[in-house]
């Protein structure tokens, strides 16, 4: 039953950082209730041409300028054949003629509908238009049958809606990103890191890969997927990552330093278990080097963003470090919130001054980042 899929995809995309607008058929009505996907998506749910709330009775207009894709899933062989002719006989269908963004459908039918030669008929014609036609998949249906018709699962869903939105902005260019955290190792077992996730990181590389760019990822320990990057190199320590970043960095036109690199490490790591005993223990640290810093002082440096995590005095302490490390643009936020969790509050700092992102999940803050470093960059 394609419904319940259709609200995993619905909470998915939210998840995702993407704002879901949601319009539903009568039919739709009656298998899901607008409130599961107006508290899946936040937003407030259409299922009326006629709403009376919209600015002069235009919902249809009002959502379809202002939306960058539609996708119908579940597509029904009937929305299918309203489709093909060009209908407006409801909400989603005037939409759908209305638009002027991409149009994906995720058909959902059983077996014999689906072969059926009209609806074949209707999709050819779809496909002729420009409309792109996401599966079926073939498997067991609601009606008990086995066969084509199975709409796409939502993780299969949302790769194409990631596709559509591509933007461009970072077409061929190439991204090298560092993120997560390093573990300095103490001895055999042990070492010194920090609760640093990866998060802000890896959302960053998928934004950037969505941009157009080729995306290399080099990563400390984390626990997340990487995305579908071209690469992604994993490291332990701030020397492995700086290794990993000086032999990519020839060929890389902007490095993005988001990683939270260890500042120190342990000078002679001993190579067995250190032994407990009832005296103290000191250990020595020895500064690590500053890879963002070694990478910004390159004669011929690609173009680096830095990222601050500060506890106080964030503005001062963050222009300071940018400065520093001469950096076009710093992206700061306040440790105590950043580190770990989903969402970050952002101060963009460049030549131009401070730009707020205010709170907002942290793939939305790395799609605003990329378009923020575009702009930049393009100048
Ligand atoms: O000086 P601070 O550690 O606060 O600077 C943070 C920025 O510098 C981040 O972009 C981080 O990735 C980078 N950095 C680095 N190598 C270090 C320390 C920080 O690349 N050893």
């Amino acid at each position: 039953m394609a419904a319940y899929k259709a609200a995993e995809l619905a909470r998915l995309l939210t998840q995702d950082g993407i704002d879901v607008q949601t319009v539903m058929t009568q039919s739709a009505c009656h298998f899901v209730g607008p409130v599961t996907f107006q508290s899946l998506t936040g937003n407030p749910v259409h299922t009326d041409l006629w709403e009376t709330n919209a600015a002069n009775n235009m919902a249809h207009i009002n959502l379809s300028r202002n939306v960058d894709a539609i996708l119908v899933a579940p597509a029904s062989a009937d929305f299918i054949a309203r489709l093909a002719n060009g209908r407006a006989d409801d909400l989603l269908a005037t939409l759908c003629l209305a638009r002027n963004c991409p149009l994906m459908i995720a058909p959902a039918m059983n077996r014999q509908m689906w072969e059926n030669p009209a609806t074949q008929r209707n999709l050819s014609l779809l496909r002729h238009d420009g409309i792109k036609i996401l599966g079926p998949a073939s498997g067991e249906q609601a009606c008990g049958e086995i066969g084509m018709g199975r709409m796409l699962e939502a993780c299969e869903l949302i790769e194409a809606v990631r596709a559509a939105l591509q933007t461009g902005w970072l077409q061929g260019k190439n991204v090298l990103v560092t993120a997560g955290p390093t573990f300095e190792a103490i001895d055999a077992v042990r070492g010194i890191t920090n609760s640093s996730s990866g998060k802000m990181g890896y959302a960053i590389a998928l934004a950037a890969m969505e941009a157009g760019a080729k995306v290399t990822l080099v990563s400390g320990p984390t626990c997340l997927m990487p995305p579908a990057v071209d690469k992604v190199i994993r490291v332990v320590s701030a020397n492995d990552m700086l290794i990993a970043v000086q032999a990519e960095i020839s060929q890389t036109d902007i490095f993005i330093s988001v990683a939270a690199v260890a500042d120190y490490r342990v000078e002679k790591i001993n190579p067995q278990k250190i032994k407990k005993t009832d005296a103290r223990l000191s250990l020595e640290l020895i500064p690590n080097p500053d890879i963002l810093m070694t990478v910004s002082n390159l004669p011929r440096p690609p173009f680096c963003v830095g990222f601050a995590a500060e506890t106080e005095d964030l503005e001062k302490n963050a222009e300071i470090k940018r400065r520093k490390k001469k950096l076009p643009l710093l992206v700061a936020n306040l440790a105590q919130d950043a580190i770990g969790s989903d969402e970050s509050e952002l101060m963009l700092l460049d030549d131009a001054g401070k730009h707020i992102l205010p709170k907002a999940s942290k793939i939305a803050q790395a799609r605003h980042l990329i378009k923020h470093i575009s702009s930049l960059y393009k100048q």
